[in-house]
């Protein structure tokens, strides 16, 4: 079933959960792939009902963002949710989402002063602002969120539970093809000179875990390998590359218990980001 009116959403699942029914949100952008999709699937092993929401939300790009290029295919994506599990399609257009100027945002601090947070300012905000607006529109027992987006989430994690939202928020892992280029929408900018390229975030990621798995725990030196591996490349053109603690997201000096490393590359015109989650004694 396909919905745009929220409304009519908040009717049907409100029956739903009248019924007992355990609900499941995938949160997305569309223009769907296998990340999107394994989200999908884990969503419905764990709930009576899989609603996947496809909204391109303007809050969350910058003026000079994809957001009027972004990838957009509803036909297919809707398609592509239901053959994966999903019950219900939720599609507002914009008006529907933003009808008047808001004059309310939610904010997450510290979480969103690293990674890209800092290059994308304004960005978490518009994030946590639609997701609490989604949260507030279904009533879901569990939210799907991918890992790709790591800083995302942690940032809705920290959200959730500042904010006593009544929802479990589930990480699900990377998904990858089968060369190690994360699955993203925006993959699809890429010609195939640039795709090359884009392997290099992956490749050098997987650099830097056997650098640290052969006892390597100095941050600064596996960060500048991680540079050095991709400045080989004149398509890439580094934002960040960072090492920081999972928790906090603060930078680390040395490496220690769970960490991030994560990087966000423009290859040409297309930014992708990548990370890996790592942890040592
Ligand atoms: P979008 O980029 O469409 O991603 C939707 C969800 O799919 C996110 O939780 C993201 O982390 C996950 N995802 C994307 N690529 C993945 C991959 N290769 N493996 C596993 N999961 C993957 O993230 C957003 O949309 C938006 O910010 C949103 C949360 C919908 C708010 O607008």
């Amino acid at each position: 079933m396909l919905l745009q009116n929220i409304k009519e959403t908040r009717l049907y699942l409100k029956e739903q959960k009248r019924l007992g029914k355990s609900i499941g949100l995938v949160p997305t952008m569309g223009y769907l792939h296998e990340g999107h999709l394994s989200l999908i699937k884990k969503a419905k092993d764990e709930n009576n009902i899989v609603v996947v929401t496809i909204f391109v939300n303007p809050i969350q790009f910058g003026p000079n963002d994809d957001f009027e290029k972004y990838p957009r295919d509803l036909k297919r994506d809707y398609n592509l949710a239901l053959n994966a599990g999903a019950d219900l399609i939720f599609n507002p257009s914009v008006e529907e989402m933003y009808p008047e100027k808001s004059k309310s945002f939610v904010v997450v601090q510290e979480l969103t002063d690293n990674l890209c947070g800092l290059s994308r300012p304004g960005h978490f905000q518009g994030v946590t602002t639609v997701v609490s607006k989604l949260f507030n529109i279904i009533p879901a027992d569990r939210a799907y969120f991918g890992l790709k987006d790591a800083q995302q989430v942690a940032v809705i994690t920290q959200m959730v539970k500042d904010l006593n939202f009544d929802i479990e928020i589930v990480p699900c892992p990377i998904i990858r093809e089968e060369d190690g280029l994360a699955l993203s929408s925006r993959n699809v900018y890429l010609n195939s000179n640039e795709r090359q390229s884009a392997l290099l975030l992956s490749q050098s990621l997987c650099k830097a875990e056997e650098l640290i798995k052969m006892g390597e725990n100095n941050a600064e030196k596996i960060v500048d390998s991680i540079i050095a591996s991709l400045e080989r490349d004149s398509n890439c053109n580094i934002e960040y590359v960072k090492i920081v603690d999972f928790n906090t997201l603060k930078d680390l000096k040395i490496l220690k218990n769970k960490f991030l490393i994560a990087l966000a590359v423009k290859i040409g015109k297309t930014r992708l980001i990548d990370n890996i989650v790592m942890e040592v004694d």
